[in-house]
């Protein structure tokens, strides 16, 4: 075998996919947070990558046993830019740091960092066998899981909210597969999408500490090192559930033990978790909120465990709505040990640095990237990035899809 999974919760060791899916994606224990373990030494590749399927190119550090499952459209291997404008904002206030920005609107699936994810997902679902899936999705994760599930041969429905864009609506129909809009918000097409998984058996996806989301979404710190040639010292993200941080300081252990096996050409000891500085918008903030609750009371004992729902959210971008920020207890203790920290911008400024970044760049990102892009003008006004820092802002999606942002850009003088 090339790997296993490991209850987090108990550490019960799961064979492989196989097992862990015929177990309805859960341990014995009853809880569904497993991690992959790999049975041979991890090593990264030495040459440069002759495919663009990341999947392809990472194959010896991935969960699949046969290269024939793989499906892929060409993601992953991403660019990772140098952004000059943000480095000058940066220098304006006495900051000399390196910015480099991530670009997963990129990717060639369906232009978001959803599709790392689902990529990974369709060759895992296809090498074991699966024939249909189901995801409740507030849209990146619904349009990817479409794209490469159509791909695979593979049956599958969108459970949406009723606020989706339409723009992803037809994204998803035009994939073939099928799409359930429900009445309610997300809370409702979360049970909906529950309930046809339990009433027809088939299999879902189980979010924000699903292995395979996990697994795949690592690799950004490979990358890292592979274009930057070392990690960076502080990550940025808009953050919903927090899956992409988690996976980061997952790939952040994987480097770990190569490099004190000496194989991924990096000192042990220079090796350090970047700052995790995760931002989310004023009409949703559930897990600034609860920092900032937790920095007041001097992160008394269980500290991560006090957070809150928020209720009757207003904000517009559908894929930053996780209003109940469930994987906080996980999410938070991993700031803190970084030494980062969680930061607000004003979702009503977004559309000013839409134009901001179209006068510096020629360049639009969709709204959910945008707050993250917001997010360093705010974390350099607040000195929370230093000299000598070099920031990766993992921006996760294009302008696509978000026409309504588009025209709020265009209406800002
Ligand atoms: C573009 C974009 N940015 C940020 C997020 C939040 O990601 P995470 O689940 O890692 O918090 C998502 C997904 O929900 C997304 O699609
Ligand atoms: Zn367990």
């Amino acid at each position: 075998m090339k790997y296993h999974l490991r209850c987090r919760h108990c550490g019960c060791e799961i064979a492989d996919f196989g097992a862990w899916l015929a177990q309805g994606q859960q341990c014995r224990c009853g809880k569904n947070y497993a991690e992959v373990e790999y049975d041979e030494p991890l090593r990264l590749p030495s040459a440069p990558p002759a495919t663009p399927s990341y999947q392809d190119y990472y194959f010896g550090l991935l969960p699949l046993q046969s290269r024939d499952n793989i499906v892929s459209c060409g993601e992953g291997l991403i660019p990772i830019e140098r952004w000059s404008n943000l480095e000058a904002y940066a220098a304006s206030k006495g900051v000399e740091c390196e910015v480099y920005v991530y670009r997963n609107d990129l990717n060639a699936g369906s232009g978001s960092f959803k599709d790392i994810s689902a990529a990974l997902a369709a060759s895992v679902l296809k090498e074991h066998g699966v024939k249909e899936y189901c995801l409740a999705s507030t849209g990146n994760a619904g349009v990817a899981f479409a794209t490469y599930t159509a791909k695979a041969g593979i049956a599958y429905t969108a459970f949406a909210p009723n606020c989706i864009d339409p723009d992803t609506v037809a994204a998803i129909r035009r994939t073939g597969q099928r799409i359930v809009i429900s009445q309610g918000g997300y809370g409702a097409a979360k049970e909906e999408a529950a309930n046809y998984h339990k009433d027809n058996k088939v299999l879902i996806s189980i979010g924000n500490t699903d292995p395979l989301r996990i697994e795949s979404k690592r690799l950004a710190a490979m990358e890292c090192l592979r274009q930057m040639g070392k990690l960076p010292t502080v990550y940025m993200q808009a953050v919903a559930g927090g899956t992409s941080p988690l996976a980061f300081e997952k790939g952040f252990r994987d480097l770990q033990q190569m490099a004190s096996r000496g194989d991924s050409g990096m000192d042990p000891a220079a090796l350090r978790l970047p700052r995790m500085i995760l931002v989310q918008q004023d009409e949703c903030d559930p897990m600034v909120r609860a920092w900032e609750k937790a920095t007041a009371a001097g992160f008394p004992e269980g500290w991560e465990r006090q957070y809150e729902a928020l209720h009757d959210i207003k904000t517009r971008i559908g894929i930053l709505t996780a209003a109940n920020p469930g994987n906080y207890p996980l999410v938070a203790p991993l700031v803190r040990r970084s030494g980062g920290t969680f930061v607000r911008v004003a979702e009503a400024a977004l559309p000013r640095y839409g134009k901001e970044m179209l006068r510096s760049r020629g360049l639009l990102l969709g709204p959910a990237s945008m707050v993250c892009y917001a997010g360093f003008f705010e974390a350099v006004d607040n000195g929370l990035i230093h000299n000598g820092d070099s920031v990766l802002l993992n921006t996760g999606e294009g302008c696509d899809r978000a026409a309504w942002f588009k025209a709020l850009v265009d209406e800002e003088k």
